[in-house]
């Protein structure tokens, strides 16, 4: 959208002609315009011929129509075009049309965008409201985004967090600054890759690929709009997606036949989504709908897309806010100390008692909504709501940056970050409670919402554990820029660069493998510790002194000693020197190495031992 002045250049002269030629054509279009007048449409801007409204959206349209919301109220009409088009802009309104009037929004928009980069709309995301929809919302639901399959690539979400950490902490010793919002990225790119190709694969770069994706996808496209000028491509946007499809294309067809091929191999192993599609698609238990290749291919882009830049930019968000409020960011460490504790990395059982980060990530989406727009929705029929009409077809951008912002939902300090507004209020994020739908609500919310969330809590929980984050240069965090740059989903403009310094204190080291630690500092005069072997995995304490008998069961074994008419001198002293050498030590070994596997108490003259 940076070429705008030509653009509507461009489209004006162009309008004045097709306003001339069909005034001239088409007496009975405005007859027409006559009856479209008589039903009240929800108030809004007046727009110019041709182009409506677009004239009046920049480079942060979501921000323009707020702008404009706050003068013609929370359901306003203005035409993006030709396209009769609502926003929808407060709490009470986004419930109206996504639970109210759910079923009558559920539809997507016809867009170029979907016809040349989803195979002609065989994907989820930007596919009409119907039976092949509701098919692939369910294979979706019920075959990629369950619990329990989210559960299974917990050991991948693991893997590349800790990948992520020993990143950071090479840098943290070189005192190096590194690009947060870069490494934040690689990471969900890897564990994207790894879940739905069951691999990293080198061979292609997909990012930034997804992104040009995205932000064609999010472009107010004039050949939607104004379909008339559709085969001019004013924008050079469908040169663009063509290009960008043939990439996509390439690599897809590679890796189906790639898995195809392995499938019979892998039986046995966690499969990726496009093991799980071929597999459906064998079974062709998807009856109403043909479902071949290119719709597995379309959903792949579909997930990949909705997966790589989504939770990046939650995260991208939470950690520039969380270093301006530098007294929030000791709560979310100070938390984490407590729940995790400083001796060891973040799992995915703690994330659940993490109470203030959950606040922190709330916060964060409610002021920075990954989809500002949510995705356009498009009504099925004509609807008349409160007393407007909305006509059939008409786009529906739901605008929950302003929705996150409204002073009535979340009081007069609503631009604040302050997740404390979260503490003891029972606000849902999954498209419950109408003031915080950063998902969306209704038929078509987000599906990967358990996942998504997961995502962002395990790698914001585990950056923000591990380490201390500084700016370089002396910079001050209020010198951070929070500008925001507008494609399907919202992200920083700029790059966050941040120093980065460990905050654990170092696990235990593993026990050495070979046998070592010959263990001097004892005194072999006396009972007690005589030696510590410390081999692979297990640990030999050696002691001197009484048998193991006396050691464990003193009292009664001095006695029956003493009974049978045998009894070594001062056995009973030498028991407590021992249980209290090998108590000391055990805990001081423990302590110190974290995979002690075994442990075997020997005396060094009766050769007997104890395994424990
Ligand atoms: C923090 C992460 C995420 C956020 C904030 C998010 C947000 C959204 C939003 C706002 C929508 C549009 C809702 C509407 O139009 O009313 C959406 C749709 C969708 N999301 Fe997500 N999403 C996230 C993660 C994911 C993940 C991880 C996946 C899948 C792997 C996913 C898959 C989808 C799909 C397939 C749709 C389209 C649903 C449909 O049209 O029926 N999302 N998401
Ligand atoms: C992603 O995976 C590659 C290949 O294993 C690895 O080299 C890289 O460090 C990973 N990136 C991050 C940020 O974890």
């Amino acid at each position: 959208m940076d070429s705008w002045i030509n653009i509507i250049a461009l489209l004006i002269t162009t309008a004045i002609t097709a306003i001339l030629s069909s005034l001239l054509k088409n007496k009975s279009k405005s007859n027409n315009n006559n009856c479209y007048n008589r039903v009240v449409l929800p108030p809004g801007p007046k727009g110019l011929p041709i182009l409506g409204n677009l004239h009046m959206l920049g480079d942060l349209p979501h921000q323009d129509l707020h702008k404009l919301s706050q003068k013609y109220g929370p359901i306003m009409h203005i035409r993006l075009g030709q396209v009769p088009t609502i926003v929808v802009s407060s709490p009470d309104a986004a419930e109206l049309f996504l639970k109210t009037h759910d079923l009558k929004f559920a539809s997507r928009p016809s867009l170029q965008a979907s016809k040349y980069m989803s195979y002609k709309r065989k994907g989820l995301v930007f596919t009409e409201y119907g039976t092949y929809w509701r098919e692939v919302r369910k294979l979706l639901s019920l075959e990629l985004l369950t619990g329990a399959k989210i559960e299974m690539f917990k050991p991948i979400r693991r893997e590349e967090v800790r990948g992520v950490v020993e990143v950071l902490k090479a840098a943290a010793g070189a005192r190096k600054a590194v690009c947060v919002s870069e490494m934040v990225e690689k990471v969900l790119e890897n564990i994207t890759y790894r879940m739905v190709f069951g691999c990293k694969d080198d061979r292609f770069d997909f990012r930034p690929i997804v992104g040009e994706s995205m932000e064609l996808a999010g472009a107010f496209n004039i050949g939607d709009l104004v379909p008339f000028l559709a085969p001019f491509d004013i924008q050079g946007l469908v040169r663009r997606m063509k290009k960008v499809s043939k990439k996509f294309d390439e690599f897809l067809v590679k890796i189906i036949e790639e898995h195809v091929k392995d499938a019979k191999k892998q039986e046995g192993q966690a499969r990726d989504f496009i093991d799980v599609m071929l597999s459906l698609m064998e079974e062709d238990s998807m009856k109403e709908v043909k479902f071949g290749k290119d719709n597995i291919k379309a959903i792949i882009l579909d997930v990949l897309a909705a997966a790589m830049d989504t939770s990046v930019n939650v995260v991208n968000w939470a950690i520039p806010e969380l270093l301006r409020h530098p007294k929030l960011m000791k709560r979310v460490q100070d938390e984490l100390r407590e729940v995790v504790g400083i001796d060891r990395m973040v799992e995915e059982s703690d994330l659940p008692k993490l109470n203030y980060l959950n606040m922190v990530i709330k916060e964060t989406m409610r002021l920075h909504p990954v989809g500002p727009l949510l995705l356009p929705h498009e009504s099925i029929e004509d609807v008349k709501i409160n007393g407007y009409f909305i006509p059939k077809k008409s786009r529906v951008l739901v605008n929950v940056w302003t929705i996150g912002r409204d002073p009535n939902a979340w009081s007069e300090d609503a631009e604040e970050f302050n997740p404390d507004r979260f503490m003891d209020v029972d606000i849902d994020i999954h498209g419950r409670d109408f003031q915080l739908i950063p998902f969306g609500s209704g038929r078509r919310k987000c599906p990967g919402m358990q996942l998504g969330l997961v995502v962002v809590q395990l790698i914001l929980a585990q950056l923000l554990h591990c380490f201390n984050w500084e700016l370089p240069n002396g910079m001050s965090p209020c010198d951070l820029d929070m500008k925001e740059k507008f494609a399907l989903t919202l992200s920083r403009a700029s790059h966050l660069n941040c120093i980065p310094s460990y905050r654990l204190s170092p696990p235990p080291p593993p026990l050495p493998t070979r046998r070592t630690s010959r263990d001097g500092g004892v005194d072999k005069r006396r009972a007690g510790l005589a030696a510590v072997f410390r081999t692979d995995g297990e640990l030999v304490l050696q002691y001197k002194g009484a048998s193991f008998d006396d050691v464990v069961d003193g009292d009664e074994a001095l006695k029956r000693r003493r009974r049978s008419g045998w009894c070594r001198g001062g056995a009973w002293m030498q028991r407590e020197a021992v249980v209290r050498d090998i108590r000391e030590r055990l805990i001081r070994e423990m302590n110190e190495y974290s995979n002690i596997r075994n442990i075997r108490v020997r005396n060094v003259e009766c050769r007997e031992h104890l395994r424990t």
